[in-house]
């Protein structure tokens, strides 16, 4: 699975900056994220942990406050990032010692791994004691009609994990305070989103890459806007 994840989004920097520049979106997540942990903290955030840092949107939001450390399972998302502090790594298994961050945050990724109750345990593991965790995950696509958009396609959107599992493992570790962010969005945004290997590969994970994008473009072709995405957020503390 975390081979699979890494090879996914070895193939994604350019297909996710490309959606970024369109939708913005996971730069308004890491500004959320941002205000939820900052709120938190007194003063300046301090040396903050960016777990599934990709290409950077995160850790350049936590730059302009602190000192973010990026790290992420994939070489190539993490060569677009350009903070200073980069490492490869697994958040399951933190290359770091105890009570070393001021912060950590996992912006779109603690979905990612199959047993978040590891990378949560970790960050508690990593983090100063009293020192915040914020978190957020998806939960789907939603037509104006109320209907997950892949229901009547007859194909489930599957991460790893669930929100309601990051919740889970969150809560058993952290006070947690939860909430769910709603944006309003495109049809063509959703099949933009879908050109993004790694995004693809949650709907047709055996196929290969090319194979997958084509599958799944097709499967969007008649998707109508307009449409909403939501995101579950978490703060533990
Ligand atoms: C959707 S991207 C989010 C990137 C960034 N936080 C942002 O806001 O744009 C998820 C990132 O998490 C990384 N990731 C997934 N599982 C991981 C793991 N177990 N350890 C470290 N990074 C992981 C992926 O490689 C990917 O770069």
């Amino acid at each position: 699975m975390k081979d699979a994840v890494r090879r996914n989004f070895d193939e994604s920097p350019t297909a996710y900056e490309e959606y970024e520049a369109m939708t913005g979106r996971f730069a308004t997540l890491s500004d959320r994220l941002y205000d939820l942990v900052s709120a938190r903290t007194t003063g300046p955030i301090g040396t903050v942990l960016d777990a599934g840092a990709g290409t950077g949107i995160s850790s350049r939001r936590f730059a302009d406050c602190g000192t973010p450390v990026a790290l992420d399972l994939s070489r190539a998302m993490l060569e677009a990032n350009p903070v200073e502090h980069r490492v490869q790594g697994d958040f399951d298994s933190l290359p770091f010692g105890a009570d070393n961050f001021d912060a950590v945050v996992f912006t779109a990724s603690l979905f990612l791994t199959p047993e978040p109750e590891r990378a949560v345990r970790e960050a508690r593991r990593v983090l100063r004691p009293g020192g915040p965790v914020g978190a957020v995950a998806p939960l789907g696509w939603i037509r104006a009609d109320g209907e997950d958009v892949f229901r009547p396609l007859s194909r489930e959107s599957r991460s790893p994990a669930s929100a309601e599992a990051v919740g889970d493992a969150l809560a058993a570790v952290f006070e947690t305070e939860t909430g769910v962010w709603s944006f309003e969005t495109t049809a063509e945004a959703l099949r933009t989103f879908h050109t993004v290997p790694a995004m693809a590969a949650r709907l047709y994970p055996r196929l290969s890459t090319d194979a997958r994008i084509e599958r799944t473009r097709e499967l969007l072709e008649d998707v109508e806007g307009p449409l909403e995405q939501r995101w579950r957020w978490f703060l533990g503390v």
